[in-house]
């Protein structure tokens, strides 16, 4: 079975969770993180230790819906090739939308590309992706072309319109084996930008069953970082959990637009699973 085959089966996966290809999708405003400007997209999620992954454990989380309709598309990799990405080509960009210097679509850009062009820790690889193609490409590249590669996110099995409430951990239906890891995090952008990054370091992940106050369900992916001793001592989850770096595990929820890739499993039916 080759790579290609692969990832065909995921880009159909993928396809079906982003809503196919379009040419510009409204960019979300309401979104947690264009308003947040800090050293990793992941900053704006709950954080939390492994001690505190058990059932039982209740806890504010912020999990907001994706809305197909609003969302921003994937463009086509040639198309958004033809355009620059980068920060110093800000004010182009902007006139390319149609977005005044001062609205907030042009400040969520900046930020953006400011967390784009932002250095990476030692021991991480990390790639904004401008296009479904660089995401699949860069995802296999980090985890390794002798293995398929496997996709979880965190599904809604509720419909609701609450975003942030408490949520009580149910039970954890599965670890995910993850010797290598990729994180993609959507970016406010007006097509889909995905920050996608690679620790070396050692991570856990885990599909976990919650509900929320109002009853809403939700399977959530966790990740729990092992190793944190490279990371800024600035960083966010440091002053909430009052820990510094490498002294404590941190662990954060996926929204459910954010991807984990992971080495396929040898002795697992299909192609991947969300
Ligand atoms: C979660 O529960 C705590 C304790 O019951 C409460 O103080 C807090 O306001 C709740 N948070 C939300 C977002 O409902």
């Amino acid at each position: 079975m080759g790579v290609k085959f692969i990832c065909w089966t995921l880009f159909l996966n993928l396809l079906v969770l982003m809503s196919c290809y379009g040419s510009e999708g409204a960019m979300e405003m309401g979104g947690h993180m264009g308003h947040h400007h800090m050293d990793d997209p992941s900053s704006v999620m709950v954080f939390f230790t492994l001690k505190d992954l058990k059932i039982g454990k209740r806890m504010p989380i912020h999990f907001p819906k994706r809305d197909p309709s609003t969302s921003p598309k994937f463009w086509p990799k040639e198309e958004a090739d033809s355009i620059p990405f980068s920060l110093n080509e800000l004010p182009n960009l902007l006139r390319h939308f149609s977005f005044s210097i001062d609205s907030p679509q042009a400040k969520a850009m900046e930020e953006t590309l400011r967390e784009c062009e932002s250095k990476t820790i030692q021991g991480e690889v990390k790639l904004c992706a401008t296009s479904l193609e660089s995401m699949l490409e860069f995802t296999q590249r980090m985890i390794g072309s002798e293995s398929g590669i496997q996709v979880f996110s965190t599904s809604h099995k509720t419909k609701s319109s609450v975003n942030f409430q408490n949520y009580t951990m149910l039970e954890i239906l599965m670890e995910v084996p993850a010797p290598r890891m990729v994180a993609c995090h959507t970016m406010p952008y007006p097509y889909a930008v995905f920050y996608c990054h690679s620790q070396k370091s050692e991570n856990r992940v885990y599909k976990i069953s919650l509900v929320g106050d109002n009853g809403d369900e939700v399977e959530a992916m966790v990740v729990c970082h092992l190793d944190t001793s490279q990371w800024s001592p600035t960083h966010i989850s440091f002053s909430v959990l009052k820990v510094g770096p490498g002294s404590s595990s941190v662990c954060h929820f996926f929204p459910a637009d954010h991807f984990i890739f992971v080495p396929k499993l040898q002795d697992q039916n299909g192609f991947s699973s969300m």
